[in-house]
């Protein structure tokens, strides 16, 4: 029998393909419909402490290998959305429901995540890689001191455990190295890579914001490069995300490193049934291979 189990700080996910945040994943109902169609876990949307509306139309754009997007963490605030967690956490009882939040400052994130954890949140992924929103997000990554600052001060202010997610830069096993060291948990990685386009006819960028980050199959290879650096300087948990397709993808991802995958673009071309599919391609592929546990992949690349 082919075992898709991993163990993430306690949480056995089955399979390992949690919902990552920003797609399906504004209210409950959806997110409830998601996590009962065989992730193994959710990551909220990004939430901040304001309602806030996001960047102008056009916010998404679709591109031959993915999705260029430059949504503006557009989100209720975080006292609207303690009624979805609420509900959420009613109706998923056994899979992990992980709360992304991002704020401007390390007060605004340890706030945000006691909130999340307060409504049942039972990890907290802590957004320093939106690589299109002034002031929040990269920005955040992009200064040691207040990364630092970031994390201990959610470390100080919850128990559960704290993901940092980071943005796909050459700098990347560094950054991870020093979130491991200020608290972080786990490490997620990558978020979208900081992207462009630009319609010929009109001479001008798409996305209302001009600039956007790009996800989806044409990552994978930045994700995969990623994780395999991060793993080089972390003991903690990586969660591989970036252009996770099929089943093949995911399984790469972990011989890179992973030990559990977040998916998103995917729901957009393979449909709601997408972790089902990619579940029965990892085992098909696994036991082709004579694999009969994920354990037995686990950075194996790195031999
Ligand atoms: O705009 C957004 O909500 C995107 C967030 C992100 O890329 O982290």
């Amino acid at each position: 029998m082919i075992e898709l189990k991993t163990d993430l700080f306690g949480f056995v996910l089955d399979p390992p393909l949690i919902l990552a945040s920003g797609i399906l994943d504004q209210t409950a109902r959806t997110m409830e419909r998601i996590a009962n169609n065989e992730v193994g876990g959710i990551v909220t949307k990004s939430i901040g402490e304001e309602p806030r509306e996001g960047h102008p139309n056009p916010t998404v754009v679709e591109l031959e290998n993915g999705l260029l997007n430059a949504m503006g963490l557009p989100n209720p605030g975080i006292e609207d959305f303690k009624t979805e967690l609420d509900e959420l956490r009613q109706s998923v009882e056994r899979k992990p429901i992980i709360g992304s939040v991002f704020a401007s400052d390390p007060e605004g994130f340890a706030e945000l995540a006691q909130n999340m954890v307060e409504h049942g949140s039972d990890m907290i992924e802590l957004n320093l890689s939106c690589p299109h929103a002034e002031g929040y997000g990269a920005s955040i990554a992009s200064d040691d001191e207040m990364m630092r600052e970031v994390i201990s001060r959610v470390k100080e202010k919850i128990e559960k455990p704290i993901l940092t997610k980071l943005p796909p830069s050459t700098e990347i096993a560094r950054k991870a190295a020093l979130a491991e060291e200020s608290g972080s948990d786990g490490i997620v990685c990558i978020n979208t890579v900081r992207a462009m386009t630009i319609n010929f006819e009109t001479q001008e960028p798409i996305l209302g914001n001009k600039i956007g980050g790009y996800s989806g199959k044409a990552i994978k290879p930045i994700g995969l490069r990623c994780v395999f650096e991060v793993y080089r300087e972390v003991d903690i948990p990586i969660i591989g995300c970036g252009g996770i397709n099929t089943g093949r993808d995911a399984l790469e991802y972990m011989l890179a490193g992973a030990s559990a995958l977040q998916i998103g673009t995917v729901f957009h071309t393979r449909g709601k049934k997408s972790p089902n599919k990619i579940a029965q391609e990892m085992k098909e592929l696994m036991e082709k291979e004579k694999i009969e546990d994920l354990k037995e992949l686990i950075a194996e690349a790195h031999k």
